[in-house]
This record gives structure tokens, sequence and C-alpha cells, in this order.
């Protein structure tokens, strides 16, 4: 039996993953569900948002759907551990190297977006997402003391040419079975990190993806193409930052963050780390307002990519899209539904 492990997590966490749990009871009744605990629960527990064994454990099992991390509660945690280090440290742990961020319009949804509906109506965009690497984990990295009383704050933004290989092949892949348009996004004109980034995915495209139509974007253009005309976009591969950046902007574009699913995965055979893209939004926490679509879709690309349930992963998608043109909404799209309303009309559909 496969076994999939739910970290719900904090804020809005627990309440989108309790829909996740209803969903998957309906759908897929063998599945077995552990739960652990994580994020700031986690540290307020245990004294650290990410134990050892429930590490151990997500390696262990076939998929892991989080629901979110963090909040202000938790802000004057030291760094390492804070809820965040919780989710980089499994992100490492798990080597899940690309996250896909689909930005998938749905029709009933088109009307929702903040963009005016025919720039965004039958939308459909991949990031691909560099997850392990870059400025987020690159050292060294700290806050020091300068003589003259000054602090001085530093990051460093490194990638090595098979950390850009092997997420470029996942982005060219994908492509073959989207559109066959790859968009590689970096700073090459300011960054050294982003010249060779470039000249990396150049060489790949010419050694291995020639079918592939690649062109090379600057990110900050590769921002406003995305509000200006969204629809010339099929896969985007780009790094940590901007992708964290670049798929925060693209969420608007189909109606609300609380529809953006993702899928962190690594080498073939490892279990994917599925997560929504959204925080713990602490402003609606315990309220029942959250929109559970993007854990519920988080769930149905578990069921693609690493439960190996195509057609389980199309019911759901397809009982989504129901509810959806049925009308349903919660308030972030415009409606009034509560989170377990929002869950019930999947569940109806489904
Ligand atoms: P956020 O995504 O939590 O919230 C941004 C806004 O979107 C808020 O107004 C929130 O109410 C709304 N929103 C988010 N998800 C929603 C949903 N499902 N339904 C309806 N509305 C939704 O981002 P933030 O406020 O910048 O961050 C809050 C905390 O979450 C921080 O501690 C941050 O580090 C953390 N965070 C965690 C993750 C994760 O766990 N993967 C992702 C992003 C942010
Ligand atoms: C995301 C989040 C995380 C990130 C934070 C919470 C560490 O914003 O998953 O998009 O920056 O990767
Ligand atoms: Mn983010």
């Amino acid at each position: 039996m496969a076994t999939l492990l739910l970290l719900p997590g904090d804020g809005i966490g627990p309440e989108v993953c309790a829909e996740v749990r209803r969903v998957a009871a309906a759908l897929t009744p063998d599945l077995e569900i552990q739960e652990a605990p994580y994020g700031g629960a986690s540290y307020d527990a245990h004294g650290t948002p990410l134990l050892d064994e429930v590490r151990d454990q997500a390696i262990a099992s076939d998929a892991v759907l989080m629901g979110a991390v963090g909040g202000p509660q938790w802000a004057s945690a030291p760094r390492h551990l804070r809820p965040e280090a919780g989710l980089l440290n499994l992100r490492k742990a798990m080597d899940v190297f690309a996250n896909l961020r689909p930005a998938y319009c749905f029709e009933a949804l088109a009307g929702a977006s903040s963009l005016k509906p025919e720039l965004v109506s039958g939308l459909d965009i991949m990031f691909v997402r560099e997850l392990v690497g870059g400025v987020y984990f690159g050292q060294p990295r700290g806050v020091e003391d300068l003589p003259d009383g000054q602090k001085r704050g530093f990051d460093t933004q490194v990638y090595t040419t098979s950390e850009i290989e092997r997420v470029g092949r996942v982005a060219f892949e994908m492509a073959r079975g989207r559109r066959n348009k790859v968009h590689s996004a970096e700073k090459s004109n300011v960054m050294e990190s982003g010249l060779l980034w470039k000249q990396v995915i150049t060489e790949l495209h010419a050694r291995e993806y020639p079918d592939v139509e690649l062109e090379h974007i600057l990110a900050d253009n590769c921002a406003m193409q995305l509000v200006r005309a969204p629809k010339q976009f099929d896969v985007i591969v780009t790094d940590n930052l901007f992708g964290d950046i670049l798929s925060d902007a693209a969420a608007m574009l189909t109606g609300s963050l609380g529809m953006l699913p993702s899928a962190a995965i690594g080498d073939p055979g490892k279990p994917g780390l599925y997560e929504p893209i959204h925080g713990s939004a602490p402003d609606i926490a315990g309220k029942g307002l959250a929109n559970p679509l993007a854990a519920i879709l988080s769930f149905e690309m578990a069921l693609r990519w690493s439960l190996k349930q195509p057609e389980a992963a199309d019911a759901l998608l397809a009982a989504v899209k129901a509810a959806l043109d049925n009308g349903a909404r919660t308030r972030d799209l415009g409606g009034a539904l509560t989170t377990r309303e929002m869950g019930d009309a999947v569940l109806a559909e489904l």
C-alpha cells in the first residue's frame, strides 16, 4: 500500500489539509495517510520545526503533502529553528530539486483574476523552479559587525553546472509533453551565476533538446511579460529566488493564491514533496475562510507524479473544475463558501 505523509503545519495548513484528508478518503481509500508534526507546531511541541524522525519518515514515504508553515509568533525564534527553516531543510533532505508550479486558469475563474479575462482565459503556464540551491542555501551567509559600528548582512547566490542541468532537463522534458516551448529566466546581464545559468541551458538545449523551442529572458522582463501577455508562456525555468517571486505573481493570473498547487520532485523513484504555494495566511487562520483548492490540487499532483494514479488525478481535477463551474467560491474568489463547504463541493462532484 502506498503511503502519503501529511504535514499540516501552521495557520491555515491544518484547515486545508483536513479537506485533503476527506478527498483522499473518498477517492483513494487504499492510500495510507500518516501525519506528523511540522513547522511552528513542531517547534512549540518539540523545540524544532523538523524532527529527524519526521525527516526520515518523509524520505521513506511515497509522497509528502504539506499545508503551510510560519507565522508571526515564531518571528523571533533563532533562524535555524524557524518554521521556514524546517521547510528548507525538508526540501534539501528530500533533494527535490525541481519545483513544478502550474499557473493554470480554470475557465470559470477567468473573471476572478485581477487581469482582464481575455488575457488569462486558457492560460496554462508551468514554472520549473530550482528548489534546493541558489541564494536560499549558498554559503557564506550571515550578519556581521563592522568596525565602524554598522552591520553587514550577506547571502551567496551560487549554482553549479550539474544543478542547472538537472533542473533544465526537467523543464525541457515537461515542454515536450506540452506546447514545446521553454523560457529560461535569469539576470545574466548583472549576475555571474546568471551568466552561467544561461550558458548551461544553451548548451543543454543544443546537445539534448534541439527540438524544443528555447528563449532566454531576463527575470525582470519576465515579470513584466507575465502581467502584459501571460499566454505567450508555456514552461518557465528559473532559479530558486526568481521562481519564488514569479510564481506568486502568476498566482493572481489564475484568480487567487489559494488556487496554486506545486510539486517538488527529485530523481525518479524518490518521493515528491507537494505543497500549495501559499503560506500559513495568519490573517485568516482558524476562521474557515481559506481556499482548500491549492492543497487539494497539490494532492492531485501527488497522485499524478508520485503515487502513479493518473485516473484518480484526472477524476479529482474534473471534480474541482465542475465545482468551480457550478459556482463554488471561497471568499478569496469572491464567494462565501467556507473551507469545509468548498471541500464538500469537490466531494459532491467526485
Ligand atoms: P501567505 O501566502 O500566507 O498570505 C498572503 C495573502 O494571501 C494573505 O492575505 C492570505 O490571507 C491570502 N491567502 C493565502 N492562502 C490563501 C488561501 N488558501 N485561501 C485564501 N486566501 C489565502 O503569505 P504571507 O502572509 O506573506 O506569509 C505568512 C507566513 O507564511 C510567513 O511566515 C511565510 O514565511 C509563510 N509562508 C509559508 C509558505 C509555505 O509553507 N510553503 C509559503 C509562503 C509563505
Ligand atoms: C514558498 C515559500 C517559501 C520559499 C518560504 C516559506 C521558505 O515562500 O514555498 O514559496 O520562499 O520557498
Ligand atoms: Mn513563496
